[in-house]
């Protein structure tokens, strides 16, 4: 992949979707301390929230002191999931259950110079995928439902993260595991423990006092595992 994420680094994308849109240049410098920033796209299809679309995120890119991270909640990612590549997104994750060709998106993607992500709804299960996973850099598991920021962290998702990463260990490959929802000081550690390596919180550091004071603390708490 192109670089973004070595499986033994840890890494905070802050999610913008609870940024003050109005002041979005300032929003993104606060967080200029993190790996990458996390926009979410949503279409009111895939999910009941609408968002981002191809030409904000590319000028997102152009402004963002950090690489952009797109996490594309929205449906037909098949014709849709390429654009956000072109728009210049370093990462580009669609979810499966919006792809009817997954493999070949995938391939698309990385042709278009994008790492690419494959999202799971928390209802859907990681074994299907597994057989393919080498084909994508990161697997993101939502540890919440899709479509809205601040909402509690489901704890039932830790054997999935922890199945997930034992199958991509055992098949000797270097697939990053994202989790994305709830994630905060109080959540981060097990998510690490379980084996994600990719951290994606909203509302824990736009709603902190100092972002890049909570950047770094998640950074520190995620590198003890
Ligand atoms: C939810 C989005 C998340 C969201 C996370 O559908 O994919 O990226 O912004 O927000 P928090 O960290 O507040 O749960
Ligand atoms: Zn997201």
């Amino acid at each position: 992949m192109n670089s973004a994420y070595a499986t033994d680094g840890r890494y905070i994308h802050p999610s913008i979707l609870n940024a003050d849109f109005m002041s979005i240049g300032a929003e993104l410098d606060k967080i200029s301390t993190a790996d990458s920033v996390h926009v979410d796209v949503m279409d009111n299809h895939f999910v009941p929230n609408l968002t981002f679309g191809a030409s904000m995120v590319e000028q997102i890119v152009e402004r963002s002191p950090i690489p952009v991270d797109a996490h594309l909640m929205i449906a037909d990612a098949d014709r849709e999931a390429p654009v956000y590549a072109e728009a210049g997104a370093s990462s580009v994750t669609f979810h499966l259950e919006a792809a009817a060709a997954p493999v070949r998106l995938a391939r698309e993607l990385r042709r278009k110079n994008a790492a690419v992500g494959v999202a799971l709804r928390p209802a859907t299960p990681v074994e299907p995928l597994l057989d393919v996973i080498g084909e994508f850099d990161m697997l993101l598991l939502m540890t919440v439902e899709p479509g809205f920021g601040g909402q509690s962290f489901l704890e039932s998702m830790l054997p999935k993260i922890r199945r997930a990463r034992r199958a991509i260990s055992e098949a000797n490959l270097q697939v990053s595991i994202q989790v994305d929802g709830g994630v905060s000081r109080e959540t981060i550690e097990r998510c690490a423990e379980a084996g994600a390596n990719v951290f994606v919180a909203g509302s824990a550091i736009y709603k902190a006092r100092d972002a890049a004071e909570e950047i770094a603390v998640l950074r520190e708490l995620a590198a003890g595992h």
